[in-house]
């Protein structure tokens, strides 16, 4: 059965196909990146910036967890990480207070979250107008939250991918700037749909990204 399915996720559909359009901005944007695990969509932009494919600089990633490794990452491309861990905030206001003064003392003016897992308030969203996008697994607006994954699995649908979007204050909601679509195979696990899933995540970041700075 499987072999009518990219089951390698390089031949998903993904729309609206903007790599063909010029998206290269003339001056560099100046990107903030929020992370709180892995990292490897970070790690796709600062690739995507050094090999020439996104006119781009990351001026600072803002981290959660102390154990991230998307640090290390910034590290290994010697890049600003700064650690602002949500336990020594009382109030999620608090926390995105200090995310917003970061990005300014960094002279950010494009934040990424990518693969950020904390809630965030208006205090964020006013700092940056239509200025910050968000990374999900899934084709929203199915499946928002957390286990967006596992969601996709549990519903039993047959395609599933990801949507990069500009933030609104509701959870995993706003104007979607582009999809990727996969196929959810029948022996799929959480690990192997997310897999096939961050495939199209490190096409689609970047072109994202590109596209709002060619705006
Ligand atoms: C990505 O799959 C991203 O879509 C998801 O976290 C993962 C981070 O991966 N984000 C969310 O679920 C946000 N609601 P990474 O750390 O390897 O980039």
């Amino acid at each position: 059965m499987s072999q009518y399915y990219p089951i390698d996720g390089t031949s998903s559909l993904i729309y609206p196909d903007i790599s063909a359009q010029n998206l290269q901005p003339m001056k560099p944007l100046k990107l903030g990146v929020m992370a709180s695990g892995n990292g490897s969509n970070f790690e796709v932009v600062a690739q995507a910036i050094q090999a020439g494919k996104l006119n781009a600089q990351i001026q600072v990633l803002i981290y959660n967890n102390p154990s991230a490794k998307a640090a290390e990452r910034a590290k290994n491309h010697g890049l600003e990480a700064v650690l602002l861990n949500h336990r020594d905030y009382k109030k999620r206001e608090n926390l995105d207070r200090a995310i917003v003064k970061t990005f300014r003392q960094y002279d950010v003016d494009l934040v990424i979250m990518a693969g950020w897992m904390r809630i965030v308030t208006q205090e964020l969203i006013d700092a940056f107008p239509d200025r910050i996008i968000n990374i999900h697994p899934s084709l929203l607006p199915s499946f928002k939250g957390v286990r967006a994954v596992e969601q996709a699995l549990e519903a039993g649908v047959k395609i599933t991918g990801c949507t990069v979007h500009l933030l609104r204050l509701e959870m995993d909601s706003g104007p979607i700037l582009i999809q990727a679509a996969v196929p959810v195979l029948p022996d799929d696990t959480a690990e192997t749909l997310h897999a096939r899933i961050q495939i199209q995540e490190h096409r689609i970041l970047p072109l994202a990204i590109a596209s709002l700075a060619a705006r």
